[in-house]
């Protein structure tokens, strides 16, 4: 039987293939879990789509079902005392402001419908002005472009615009909303951590920016626009509470975007640390400090977190195409069920057999950022067969790795040390261990590698005192970690890289 004097702390981790639902005890270990995967919509090519409601739903579902284990196992609700929400960035909802309806699917991180409004806005006079002040390129990626697109095309959002009643959120402020049940208490907030990744907020005062918004409103004046409070990521009372289901009544206290909480759930609080995560895209963190750096060599500067007055900054290399390839290869060419059987695949063959996968199935992000590229295979021959597909699908991620960890050199002045791992490739020793060798530095993976949804854990106790501080956290997730030492000479590891850089080059403007 559970002691009465337990502490948890509930995460909410709502991802860009499933939502899950995590307790955490104050050791940071996961006491119950459950997780749902949601559709997947891909109306045409280039377009990702999710349906916000269903996200909703997952999340009721996936709090119901952990608390259920959670009970079963003889802890009561009561010792719950803060949940944390963490999320897919960018991904952009619009809804009514009066009814809380959503207005159309949300747009995802992935989509890449906007890839001509991308390149009409990075056509405009003082586009070259914006990264300085947001610490993001226009691309695809960040939800501007999403939002632009949908007052553009999608009448019932223009209707919404033209009456005022049209507010925009990335997933966090959405879930915020609904779980605090939308119109009638209108919670409507979002953190740093996401809301740098619209472009709309000034990096360093953490507040929308004029410049930034007059300069998108050329055609729809975006101050028409209800966008969420920007909110420290820690904080008792600015997310409100749960206002239905088993937690009803239980305080939202803490919220960052992913990738923001898995650097948070590595424990990444010193400048000069960083972690890779591999979950459907893969995203390197690597902190700065509290002054951004923003980037000349094709990387972002974001918001890692924001604790106290003082936001925490880091600098990141966004891949989009991580374990999505590995689903690919899954689910459309149909190589196997489940992902482990394809590093397994990957392992019947000695090498790629000179087979290069560029994954660009949503254009090619840092640090390349070519918005037209698409997914193309070079090197097939009568040689080629199934593995060397699949072990070039893993390699391509650790490629981009290696390229972005360039980048981050030459952006900071430093020269990483090691690279802490986590996400669902990680658990690929192969991929592991082509990481540590490509990028010459050993790979850190710890055993417990919920990270992300530690981080949102961390974020929300923090918040409630949970956790008091940093300190505090030095014990938590040590333990069993595997170390992966670089074992390639760099003759090869060069050779492989000048192959990959060449790929990359000839995959530019496909569809020109
Ligand atoms: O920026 C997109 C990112 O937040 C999505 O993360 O874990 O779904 O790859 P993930």
């Amino acid at each position: 039987m559970a002691s009465s004097d337990e502490v948890f702390v509930g995460s909410i981790d709502q991802g860009t293939t499933s939502s899950r639902f995590l307790i955490f005890d104050k050791a940071g270990e996961p006491v119950a879990v459950h997780q749902e995967e949601f559709s997947q919509i891909y109306p045409n090519p280039g377009w990702h789509e999710h349906d916000p409601e269903e996200i909703v739903k997952s999340v009721e579902n996936c709090i119901e079902g952990a608390l259920k284990i959670f009970e079963k196992d003889g802890h009561s609700k009561d010792s719950i005392k803060a949940i944390g929400i963490t999320d897919q960035r960018e991904t952009t909802v619009v809804w009514d402001r009066t009814t809380g309806e959503a207005l159309y699917n949300a747009i995802v991180w992935t989509d890449t419908r906007t890839a001509a409004l991308a390149r009409e806005l990075k056509s405009r006079p003082g586009s070259d002005k914006l990264q300085d002040i947001c610490g993001l390129p226009i691309s695809t990626y960040p939800s501007v472009t999403k939002l632009l697109w949908l007052l553009r095309n999608q009448e019932k959002v223009r209707k919404a615009y033209e009456a005022g009643n049209l507010a925009f959120g990335t997933i966090d402020a959405w879930l915020i909303y609904k779980l605090n049940g939308g119109p009638d208490k209108n919670v409507f907030v979002s953190d740093p951590t996401n809301a740098s990744r619209t472009m709309f907020m000034d990096i360093r005062t953490l507040k929308y920016s004029d410049e930034v918004l007059d300069f998108f409103s050329y055609e729809f004046d975006l101050r028409k626009v209800a966008l969420p409070e920007i909110v420290r990521s820690s904080d008792p009372k600015a997310f409100g509470q749960i206002a239905s289901g088993s937690l009803k009544g239980f305080p939202i206290t803490g919220c960052l975007g992913d990738q923001s909480a898995a650097l948070v759930g590595q424990k990444g609080f010193e400048p000069g640390s960083a972690k890779n995560t591999y979950g459907t895209g893969c995203f390197l963190l690597y902190n700065v400090g509290e002054k951004p750096v923003i980037s000349t060599h094709g990387l972002l500067a974001t918001v890692a977190y924001q604790f106290d007055e003082k936001p925490v900054y880091a600098l990141e290399g966004s891949i989009a195409v991580a374990g999505s390839g590995v689903k690919f290869l899954m689910h459309n060419l149909g190589f196997s069920h489940a992902s482990h059987k394809i590093s397994e695949l990957a392992e019947t063959v000695p090498d790629n057999g000179g087979l290069v996968f560029v994954t660009a199935f949503s254009g090619l992000f840092a640090p390349y950022w070519i918005d037209d590229a698409h997914g193309t295979m070079f090197g097939i021959t009568h040689h080629t067969e199934r593995g060397h597909i699949a072990r070039a699908t893993l390699e391509a991620v650790c490629f981009q790795t290696k390229a972005i960890l360039d980048a981050m050199e030459k952006d900071s002045g430093h020269k990483l040390a090691e690279l802490k791992v986590d996400g669902g490739m990680s658990n690929s020793a192969l991929c592991m261990q082509t990481q540590a060798d490509l990028v010459s530095i050993p790979i850190i993976r710890p055993k417990m590698r919920e990270t992300t949804a530690l981080g949102a854990a961390i974020a929300a106790g923090f918040a409630v005192g949970v956790w008091k501080d940093f300190d505090e956290l030095k014990e938590v997730n040590t333990k069993g970690q595997t170390v992966f030492e670089p074992k390639m000479k760099a003759k090869e590891s060069k050779r492989m890289l000048k192959r990959w850089e060449r790929a990359v080059d000839m995959c530019r403007g496909w569809l020109a």
